[in-house]
C-alpha cells in the first residue's frame, strides 16, 4: 500500500493549477448515459473516482476514448447492462448516480446496495422515495437495488433532508420523464448548476439549479454536447488550508472563489489573508496569527463538510479554542485522534470537536480513514516538525490530482513510497 514521507515545517511557495471538481465531473459522466449521442468532457482531474466511474459506463456497454488527459468522449449508444455491481458501488458510492440515468432511458435499472461507510450510514433511501414518487417500482433483491419504470411521469418531488447526488439523480431521471418535475428543498451546490448547464447542453430544460426549486420539464430524446468541469472547490480550499497553516503564499489559479465564499469568509476571520486578483485567481498567504474560529459545517452555501477535516488541522495552530460542529454526516472526525498523535488537542463530544490551538504539530505515523481526512493529515504534516508518514493514501488518490506532486511544486517535501 502506498504511503507518504513528509518533512513538514517549510512554508510552501508558488503557484497551484487547480484541477476540475471530481464531484461535479462523477455526475456529469453519469449524465452522458441519457444520451445515444457522444458527450465531450473537458477538465476532468485525473482520480482514481474519475476511472472508477469510466469503468463503470465501459462495463454498462459505453464507448469512451480519451483523446487527451483531461479529456473523455462517451458515447452510450450500446448499453447492454443495466447493473452498476457491488464491487464498483463498495469502491465508490457515486456509482449510485447511474441508477437515474438508466431508469430513465432504458425503464431498468440495478445498483448494489451502498454499505456503510467511513463517514457515516449514508443511506440512498432519499434517491428512492423521490424516484418512485417519479413512477419507479423499486426492490431490494439480493442487496440490490432493482428500479422498473415504463416512461416516468413528472411530479413534485420534496427531499425532506437536502441530498446532493440525490438532487442530481432525479435531475437527471427527469430529464427524460413525461411532463414537468418540480424538485423541492433540492441542493445548491455549485456542482448541481454544472450539471444543469450540461443537461441543458444536451437538450434537457432545467431551471432553477442553484436555488433549492428546481423545475425540469421531460423531453423525449437528449443528444450529445460538450463540457468543461468547474474547478474543484474543495482542492481550492485545501490549498487555502496548507498554505495557511506553513505560513506560505500561493497563487491558486483555475479556481472559482465564487464557489468558496463561506471557507474564505471563515478564514479571513481567522487571520488568513485571501485577495482575489480576478475571477479564477486566489492568493494566500499568512504569517502566523490565526485565531481560533468555530465553524458550522452545512449544506452550500455553508460551510462545506468536505473542508471540516482541513480546517480542523488549521485550528490546532490558531491562538485559543474553537469549537468546530459537524452536521452533514455523523462519524465524520476520525481525523482527529489521527491529529491527536502529532499533538493536536482535540476532544470530542457527539457532533462537536473542541480544538485547544495555539500548539506545534510533531511528525508522526498516522493513518488515512477517508478522502478529506487524508487531506488534513498531510496538510498538519507539512506543518508539523520532522517527519510525518502517512498510511492508506489509496484515500487521497480518490480525490486529489497529483497531490504529491502539486505540492513539491511549491516546496513541500512529501514523497510516495511502498513498503
Ligand atoms: C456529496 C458529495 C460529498 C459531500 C456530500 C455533502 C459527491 C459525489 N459527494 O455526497 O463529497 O461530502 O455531498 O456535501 O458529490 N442522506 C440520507 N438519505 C439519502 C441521501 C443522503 O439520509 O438518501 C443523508 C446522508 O447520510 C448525509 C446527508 O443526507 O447525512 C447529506 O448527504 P448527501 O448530500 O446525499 O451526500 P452525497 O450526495 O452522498
Amino acid at each position: 500500500m502506498d504511503k507518504f514521507r513528509i518533512v513538514g515545517g517549510r512554508p510552501l511557495e508558488g503557484r497551484v493549477q487547480i484541477s476540475g471538481a471530481k464531484n461535479s465531473a462523477l455526475p456529469c459522466l453519469a449524465a452522458a448515459l441519457l444520451s445515444s449521442g457522444t458527450v465531450t468532457f473537458h477538465n476532468l482531474p485525473y482520480v482514481r473516482d474519475i476511472i472508477t466511474m469510466r469503468r463503470l459506463l465501459e462495463d454498462l456497454g459505453c464507448g469512451v476514448l480519451m483523446p487527451e488527459q483531461a479529456t473523455l468522449k462517451v458515447t452510450a449508444s450500446n448499453i447492454e447492462f443495466f447493473e452498476a455491481p457491488y464491487e464498483l458501488v463498495k469502491s465508490m458510492r457515486a456509482s449510485v448516480l447511474a441508477l437515474g440515468p438508466l431508469l430513465a432511458r432504458f425503464g431498468e435499472a440495478r445498483v448494489s446496495l451502498p454499505g456503510g461507510c467511513a463517514i457515516g450510514q449514508r443511506p440512498v433511501d432519499l434517491h428512492l422515495r423521490a424516484l418512485e414518487v417519479l413512477g419507479a417500482v423499486i426492490s431490494l433483491e439480493n442487496g440490490t437495488i432493482v428500479a422498473r419504470a415504463g416512461r416516468l411521469k413528472g411530479a413534485n418531488v420534496f427531499f425532506p433532508k437536502i441530498t446532493v447526488t440525490g438532487t442530481e439523480n432525479l435531475m437527471m431521471a427527469a430529464s427524460l420523464a413525461e411532463g414537468v418535475t418540480v424538485l423541492d428543498n433540492a441542493a445548491r451546490e455549485p456542482e448541481i448548476e454544472d450539471l444543469a448547464e450540461l443537461l441543458n447542453k444536451m437538450g434537457a430544460r432545467v431551471t432553477g439549479a442553484g436555488t433549492s426549486t428546481i423545475r425540469i420539464e421531460g423531453v423525449e430524446k437528449l443528444g450529445g454536447a460538450g463540457h468543461t468541469i468547474i474547478p474543484d472547490r474543495i482542492e481550492t480550499g485545501t490549498f487555502l488550508a496548507a498554505a495557511a497553516l506553513t505560513g506560505g503564499e500561493l497563487e491558486l489559479c483555475n479556481c472559482r472563489p465564487d464557489h468558496l465564499g463561506s471557507v474564505i469568509a471563515h478564514m479571513r476571520q481567522a487571520g488568513v489573508h485571501i485577495e482575489q486578483p480576478n475571477q479564477f485567481t486566489l492568493n494566500v498567504h499568512a504569517n502566523g496569527g490565526l485565531k481560533a474560529l468555530d465553524i458550522v459545517t452545512q449544506e452550500y452555501p455553508g460551510f462545506p463538510t468536505d473542508m471540516q477535516a482541513q480546517y480542523m488541522a488549521l485550528m490546532t495552530r490558531a491562538e485559543g479554542t474553537s469549537v468546530i460542529t459537524e452536521n452533514i454526516f455523523e462519524n465524520r472526525f476520525m481525523h482527529a485522534s489521527e491529529l491527536a498523535r502529532m499533538g493536536a488537542r482535540i476532544h470530542i463530544q457527539g457532533k462537536q470537536a473542541i480544538v485547544e490551538g495555539g500548539g506545534r504539530m510533531t511528525g508522526a505515523k498516522v493513518q488515512a480513514s477517508d478522502l478529506r481526512a487524508s487531506a488534513s493529515l498531510v496538510v498538519a504534516g507539512l506543518a508539523a516538525d520532522g517527519e510525518t508518514i502517512v498510511d492508506r493514501v489509496y484515500h487521497i488518490d480518490r480525490g486529489y490530482e497529483k497531490i504529491e506532486e502539486k505540492l513539491r511544486s511549491v516546496g513541500g517535501q512529501i514523497e510516495r513510497f511502498r513498503e
